[in-house]
């Protein structure tokens, strides 16, 4: 490592909408594997290169768990957050992962997910005429982006839609840095709380969707409790929208911007499941989801990181790494590169993936060939881009045709 005299300030922000921070072509250069300094005034490690960060998501010596004191968190907690809030899947490592991730991984099969093709089509159909019929110009996020995988993993999970106005306030509060650490604990109790009333309803009279099935397979199994059903169903309800919701917004402005790109998809919508990997690599709007925290010393790229180190793997650095992905730069819907890193890597790669995917794939498609005059109502530099979220997106999106 090259001596650092004042660690960086994390987290730093993108320059641009469509770039990363500047410093991460300087830390992919100087620094790759370098010590800065997090909001909560603890430092950890940030590793700015594909290689480092693919080695270290696989590694076994890394932890997951949220609740471990020297987790590397973005923000300061509330001291009366309860431990529960951290119990769920995206915290667990294995083998406890393991087990957890083998209950509800077949809900999530490429072949689950494409029978859902049709209803999902539905769904967008019926949410672009509402739009057409409404006034210009419209909001897209408010319109489709967001309405849309909600209404997915609701129908998905079994959770009544009618409480998306509840859920979305409170994921939106959750995922805000800026937000107070009483306010997230909040959040995320009132949360929770509702969707424990709901596995109960369903641990009382079983239906057939996810978390039905959950019940009653962990009933015969006894692999998840209540309380991790709970915390499974809340993950899912989070992670299930805000993240395929932002990356539809921002597909859609990118390809906006990018008339040759928009160009090619229209003519040839078989390019559509590539342009998708290159706009997940693209935006990598989950940048920093993936830290760590190391249980034993590990030595990485002249760098030895101490058991008890976090450890932020910087998936958007990654995925502009030049040696990994030529010409990182160039939005290229024929790259055809699924070797990014925007859903994670190792034991915790999203398990919604498969969803995210079809769910794009449906949207931008639809979208494009039912509007052909779309376009922005705003200047891209009129939009407010959510530099302040740990999920990467876009407020409001003004379109018009
Ligand atoms: C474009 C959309 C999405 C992106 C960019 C994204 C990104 C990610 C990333 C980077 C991780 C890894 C976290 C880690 O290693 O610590 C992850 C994990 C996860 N995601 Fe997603 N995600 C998306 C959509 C979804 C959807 C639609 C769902 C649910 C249906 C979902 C559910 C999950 C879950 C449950 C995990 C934890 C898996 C585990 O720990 O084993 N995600 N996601």
């Amino acid at each position: 490592m090259s001596s650092t005299v004042q660690p960086l300030r994390f987290p730093v922000t993108r320059s641009c909408p469509f770039h990363p921070p500047q410093e991460y072509a300087q830390l992919r250069e100087t620094d790759p594997i370098s010590k800065v300094e997090l909001p909560t005034g603890r430092t950890a490690w940030v590793v700015a290169k594909h290689d480092d960060v693919r080695r270290l998501l696989a590694d076994p010596r890394v932890s997951s768990d949220r609740a471990n004191p020297n987790f590397p968190l973005m923000l300061r907690q509330d001291p009366d957050t309860p431990r529960q809030q951290f119990r769920s899947l995206i915290s667990m490592d294995p083998p406890e992962h393991t087990g957890h991730r083998r209950s509800v991984v077949n809900e999530f099969t490429v072949k689950r997910m494409r029978a859902l093709r049709p209803r999902i089509q539905e769904i967008v159909d019926s949410h672009i005429d509402a739009m057409l019929a409404g006034p210009r110009p419209a909001d897209l996020v408010q319109a489709l982006s967001l309405p849309v995988p909600s209404l997915v993993i609701c129908e998905l999970l079994g959770v009544p839609y009618t409480d998306h106005d509840f859920f979305q306030s409170r994921t939106k509060v959750l995922v805000n840095r800026t937000t107070a650490p009483e306010e997230r604990t909040r959040a995320s109790r009132e949360l929770r709380t509702f969707l424990d009333s709901l596995v109960t309803q369903k641990e009382n009279e079983p239906t057939d969707d996810l978390v039905g099935r959950l019940v009653v397979k962990c009933r015969e199994t006894g692999v998840a409790d209540h309380e991790e059903i709970v915390g499974l169903a809340t993950l899912l309800l989070v992670a299930g929208h805000e993240t395929t919701a932002n990356m539809i917004s921002l597909s859609t402005v990118a390809l906006l911007e990018n008339p040759s790109q928009l160009t090619a998809v229209r003519e040839d919508p078989t390019l559509l499941p590539q342009g998708v990997e290159e706009l997940l690599r693209y935006f990598s709007i989950a940048d920093q989801v993936t830290a760590r925290v190391a249980l034993e010393d590990i030595e990485i790229g002249g760098v030895r990181i101490r058991a008890g180190e976090g450890i932020i793997m910087l998936g958007l650095s990654a995925n502009w790494d030049q040696n990994a992905f030529e010409n990182p730069e160039k939005l290229d819907i024929r790259r055809g590169a699924r070797h990014h890193v925007a859903f994670g890597y190792g034991p915790h790669q999203c398990l919604g993936q498969n969803l995210a995917r079809i769910e794009l794939e449906i949207v931008l498609e639809t979208l494009f060939r039912r509007i052909p005059g779309l376009q922005l109502a705003a200047g891209v530099d009129e939009l407010a881009f959510k530099t302040e979220s740990a999920v990467y997106g876009v407020t409001e999106l003004p379109v018009t045709w």
